[in-house]
């Protein structure tokens, strides 16, 4: 059982036990002393406080960098190679409150071209438009338009391309197939893609040609291309990036990660109130097979997926979360009840959220690094 799961920058498959990852992958779990050092800034976000961002590396040099007055840059990115799910904008909305918070600047890098090399069927162009489709629903949820920079890899790569080459020279083939799995059948663009990865995390010290701290938040699945970066940094020149990073955002079908493979366990930020109602409606619960039995023996928030999505996204308040939790337990409230609830709770932010990607078009183009037009 132990051994029974697979986190790839590529591929998330099995139950993820997360200690023994961040274990495997030498991450550091996030501890009170460390949410202390949060706290100092306002509330905890609800990721941090249910421990849903839960794992890092270095967060104490970016806190102590900061508190001397030297303001670090966030990173994050996406892959363009689908529409965005709320497995995408789980991070981002994190991204977004550390941009608030602490008042910095933010890099978001859309990596078309590792989604060219890597998906047999994407092409460039499908891609680059993927990436203006996603960007919109990264702008939407509320980045400052004035300090938040969208790099296109194909459009910036001039800008890029320099500090790849430092990284790519100091990675050698035998470490590569090592951390990503790749044999001799893979293809050279594929080899070197990390190396587009790790740039962003370098470019603003490159740009002030001084030492910015970057702080990359994002999905522990990224943590392969991280890991590789960080061991090559100092030897470039440049300090290593520090990286704090969050669980894979559960599917409706009772999954591990929401995965645009299974469309109907996935939740589009494009998708219509019946779209989620029909999705939300056929969600794997921790439901008894009769009524009956479920109001003596209570469900299992546990495994129930309409319950994740609360935990993960849409009860913020505590108190509330714990009420359901205990009246889910108790079979008091029954699993269509709770069906309903959540797919009101979703369309209330889907609609949002589809306004203001809509109005995400006017600026998008003010946003592009070094002026890219789309
Ligand atoms: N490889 C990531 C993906 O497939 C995209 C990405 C690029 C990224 N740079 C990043 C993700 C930085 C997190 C942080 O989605």
């Amino acid at each position: 059982m132990a051994e029974d799961f697979k986190v790839t920058p590529w591929e998330v498959t099995g139950d993820i036990d997360y200690d023994l990852l961040a274990e495997r992958f030498g991450t550091t779990q996030i501890d009170d002393e460390l949410l202390s050092r949060f706290e100092r800034y306002g509330k905890l976000h609800m990721m941090l406080r249910r421990r849903i961002f839960y794992s890092h590396r270095d967060m104490n040099t970016i806190f102590d960098e900061y508190e001397k007055g030297n303001k670090f840059v966030l990173y994050t990115g996406r892959g363009p190679s689908g529409n965005t799910h709320l497995g995408h904008i789980m991070p981002w909305m994190f991204n977004k409150w550390m941009q608030d918070t602490f008042n910095v600047d933010m890099l978001f890098q859309f990596t078309d071209d590792e989604k060219f090399l890597f998906k047999q069927d994407a092409s460039l162009g499908e891609t680059r438009k993927m990436a203006y489709e996603n960007a919109l629903d990264m702008i939407a949820l509320g980045f400052d338009t004035k300090r938040t920079k969208i790099i296109l890899d194909t459009e910036n790569v001039r800008t890029l391309y320099p500090i790849a080459l430092k990284v790519a020279k100091k990675i050698n083939f035998s470490t590569a197939k090592a951390v990503f799995g790749f044999d001799n059948t893979t293809n050279i663009g594929s080899i070197f893609y990390t190396s587009m990865q790790a740039a962003p995390a370098f470019l603003a010290s490159e740009m002030a040609s001084r030492n910015i701290p970057c702080l990359i938040p994002c999905g522990i699945d990224q943590d392969p291309h991280f890991r590789a970066c960080r061991d090559v940094a100092l030897s470039i020149g440049y300090t290593k990036p520090s990286q704090i990073y969050c669980k894979m955002f559960p599917g409706l079908s009772g999954s591990d990660k929401m995965s645009s493979s299974d469309p109907t366990a996935t939740i589009y930020t494009t998708d219509s109130n019946k779209e989620v109602k029909k999705k939300v409606g056929k969600a794997f619960t921790g439901g008894c097979v009769s009524v009956e039995e479920q109001r003596v023996k209570g469900g299992n928030p546990e495994v129930c997926a309409v319950f994740k999505y609360n935990y993960y996204l849409f009860e913020d308040d505590d108190k509330k979360l714990n009420e359901l939790t205990e009246r889910c337990r108790n079979g008091e409230i029954l699993c269509g009840e709770c069906k309903v609830a959540l797919t009101e709770k979703i369309n209330v932010f889907l609609e949002k959220h589809q306004e203001k990607r809509e109005k995400a078009k006017d600026v998008i183009g003010d946003m592009t690094f070094e002026g890219f037009k789309w």
